[in-house]
């Protein structure tokens, strides 16, 4: 049967006059149907989750709950060359048809359109699919807010999850899950495929950026404060559910390549991988995606052990688990596993998944039904995630408040959340190389840097090159507008490059923007700095694989060049992953780290340039010497000895115009029992002429191990602001678990013997009776 097409084109102008009163109403229609359905417990708001959820699934046939486990991706029902700023073409008889004839109860992704262009989008999905379907269950949108609101018109974009572990801020990275769900949950956008909590141990992996670094402490506080920003905030009647992702190991892949296979012993997934879903639930995340590759030979999707073992019956976890993009026939044409769909399915809902993202046909239904029918899943295996996904769908009100609505349209851009997205992005910025005081960048009367040490002068200027100096897309990455990041046109208008930031800064005569690598010399004969903004395009997946992490031949030329000159020289670099400039980093006078700061990462990048902004990022990566050696801070001891240089930057580098002096390590105690917690404490003193903010990072080696011991890992960092010359004395309490480590089945083992706490180049030694 062939359901006739209907398309409807959406005209938000008309739409979104209309549209807060046309809520209320349609809000208040469900009201009226409750009346009217007074035994409907499904349909009383009043009624437990739990008994509205049980009067709903005893109503449904089994069709229908298979279309419950069934998500599709918008291009089956909205195709790519629908959309536009203005409108989005819906073929409604294709969602008629997917919740008709599959119950499908799912769907994801989109592109950047404004938000009234968003809310007449999901108002028609919502309005058709509910309507198409018998018991009226509105259907649950998925979407890829992983960065701020990165897929909105006007919405506002934050650094990426690299940058905000830079700032070792627990409150930024809390702010951008509000500001995200502030300005996108009323758009219809209630499900959030974000945070990332996988980790960037491996540099070489093209979502390294993704990631809040390499450290399971940071990844897990970030991603905690995260899940609870974006889940914690309501818009109204509206909330947003957060998916932790993706479940587990996903992220050191041994070819370096993104969906590449991963051999990491269990007792390592435990040691690095675990500790951040772990907190993610704990912090109360409703959702998880899981990892597309294989661990150690087996697909995590096939994995009843790591889904239903470790997920469920020892982390404890409740809510839905999603596939990732078509991973159930990935068993097939990819891992190999199955010999076709319907086996790959049965396997990976025996391994214990909820709803597949199908998401480019309807093959999941139609084998699920076979299998059913079969006896090979039994109506109460569909019943137990059935009754996660409806239970996602009534905490997060879907029932009452289905309909998006244009009552919060001012959320979106606001300015209190560009300002907050300028202040991570400043906070992300790291400064690792700063020769003879070459930063701050100075403008006086001849110019910026006039006065300033080497380079001072009259006439003296900025010259800007390099591939990102006037570029929008270097500074966002993947995930910006766009899967890969949006066309350079599509960018806000408004939002600065480097280039138009440090004009509006230092006064437009005073930046010159280089045109040509090849005539550096000449161009910049009136400069007295000059500034090269290296690094790369955005990528993300599969498509930023890459044969060689060294910076690409021509930025390791335009570095030389420049040099050449005799002039001083500063690097910024914007990129997902360090790239190696092993030889040029030496000729740098000076240095920035700068990721992925977002739309606002001009104007942060101009700020610290010129000293508007003191920089305190720090890396939470380290940043590698050469190509060939990765080896994060927290590795396994090492023969080391032959090499002198291990690292270009390590992990937790990071300097600021100000300086810092750690004094006083203390411990409560030397020798303690087993089990008992020790408190340390050092002093911290601003020690430079101007205010700055110091990220405490507190390191905890365990000297002696049976299974060996990182050579050292942070388990504590706290943000501390502080006025010249003021001082403060910090705490930190090393508990028990953070004394712990797992054992090859993941049992926390606790062992006597001396323990190290390193902070500030400062380290105190006690010992575990
Ligand atoms: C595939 C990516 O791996 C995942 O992170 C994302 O959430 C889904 N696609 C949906 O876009």
């Amino acid at each position: 049967m062939r359901s006739s097409l209907l398309l409807l084109l959406l005209i938000p102008a008309l739409t979104a006059s209309a549209q807060p009163r046309a809520d209320r109403a349609r809000n208040g229609r469900a009201g009226a149907d409750r009346a009217g359905a007074e035994r409907m417990v499904y349909l009383d708001a009043t009624a437990s989750v739990d008994a509205r959820v049980e009067d709903l699934l005893r109503r449904m046939t089994v069709e229908e709950k298979i279309g419950q486990m069934t998500q599709i991706n918008y291009q089956l029902v909205a195709p790519y060359g629908g959309w536009s700023s203005n409108a989005v073409t819906i073929d409604a008889g294709r969602v008629r048809e997917a919740v008709q004839r599959y119950g499908v109860g799912s769907f994801l992704n989109g592109i950047a359109v404004p938000a009234r262009t968003w809310i007449a989008y999901g108002d028609t999905m919502q309005r058709v699919a509910m309507a198409a379907h018998r018991l009226r269950i509105p259907i649950l949108y998925g979407i890829d807010h992983v960065h701020g609101a990165n897929y909105l018109e006007g919405g506002t974009v934050f650094p990426q999850e690299i940058n905000l572990a830079a700032t070792f801020d627990t409150t930024l990275a809390r702010r951008m899950g509000e500001v995200t769900a502030l300005e996108a949950v009323a758009l219809g956008h209630r499900w959030n495929f974000a945070p990332i909590l996988d980790l960037g141990r491996n540099v070489r992996w093209s979502r390294m950026y993704e990631t809040f670094g390499e450290s399971p402490h940071v990844a897990s506080r970030l991603g905690a404060a995260y899940v609870r920003g974006l889940q914690e905030t309501r818009v109204g009647p509206y909330r947003m559910a957060a998916t932790m992702k993706h479940f587990l190991g996903y992220s050191d892949p041994k070819s370096g390549w993104d969906r590449t296979p991963v051999e990491v012993p269990m007792q390592a997934i435990y040691e690095f991988f675990v500790p951040s879903f772990r907190a993610a639930i704990a912090a109360g995340a409703m959702t998880v995606m899981i990892n597309s590759t294989e661990i150690n030979g087996e697909p995590v999707h096939a994995s009843k052990r790591l889904l239903t073992g470790l997920l469920r019956d020892e982390l404890g976890f409740k809510g839905l688990a999603v596939t990732d993009w078509e991973d159930i026939s990935k068993l097939v044409n990819l891992h190999r596993v199955a010999v076709d769909e319907k086996e790959a399915t049965r396997m990976a809902i025996d391994a214990g998944i909820d709803m597949s993202m199908v998401p480019m046909s309807f093959s999941f239904p139609v084998i699920m039904r076979e299998l059913v029918r079969e006896g090979s899943i039994t109506e109460a295996r569909l019943d137990l995630s059935v009754r996660r996904i409806l239970r996602a769908k009534f905490e997060l009100g879907l029932f009452e408040h289905p309909m998006p609505s244009s009552d919060y349209l001012a959320n979106v851009g606001a300015p209190a959340h560009r300002a907050s997205a300028l202040d991570a992005a400043r906070a992300s910025l790291v400064l690792l190389k700063n020769r003879d005081g070459v930063l701050p960048l100075r403008v006086g009367a001849g110019g910026a840097n006039a006065g300033a040490g080497m380079n001072a002068g009259a006439g003296a200027r900025v010259y800007l090159a390099g591939p990102g100096a006037n570029a929008k897309r270097p500074l966002s990455g993947g995930w910006s507008l766009e899967w890969q990041g949006a066309a350079e046109e599509r960018y806000p208008a408004g939002m600065k490059t480097v280039y138009t930031a440090l004009q509006d800064a230092l006064g437009a005569g005073n930046v010159t923007l280089g045109t040509s690598g090849d005539r550096l010399i000449q161009q910049s004969a009136s400069a007295s700095v000059i500034v090269l903004v290296l690094g790369e395009d955005p990528y993300t997946e599969q498509e930023g694989n890459f044969y060689d992490l060294t910076l690409p031949e021509a930025q390791r030329t335009l570095i030389r060049s420049a040099k050449a000159t005799g002039k001083l020289v500063v690097g910024v670099y914007l990129g997902g992953r360090p790239r190696t400039f092993t030889e040029e980093m030496g000729l740098l006078d000076g240095f920035v780290w700068a990721g992925l700061p977002g739309f606002e990462g001009g104007q942060a990048i101009a700020d610290v340039l010129t000293g508007v902004a003191n920089p305190s990022g720090k890396l939470p990566f380290v940043y590698p010497y050469g190509p060939s050696h990765i080896a994060p801070h927290n590795h396994k001891p090492s023969e080391y000895a032959l090499t002198e240089k291990r690292v270009a930057f390590d992990f937790g580098d990071g300097l600021s115009y100000t300086t810092f002096a750690y004094s006083g390590l203390a411990l409560s105690d030397t020798l303690v029992a087993s089990g008992r917690a020790v408190t340390a404490r050092v002093t911290l003193r601003n020690t430079g002429s101007v205010a700055g903010a110091e990220s405490v990072l507190w390191f905890l080696t365990d000297e002696v191990g049976r299974i060996t011991r990182p050579v050292r890992e942070v388990k504590g960092f706290e943000k501390v602001t502080l006025a010249p010359g003021e001082s403060r004395t910090l705490t930190f309490t090393v508990t028990p678990d953070a004394m712990r480590y797992p054992d090859a089945d993941g049992r926390p083992v606790m062992e006597p013997g001396t323990f190290r706490v390193t902070v500030g180049g400062q380290q105190a030694r006690y010992r575990v009776r």
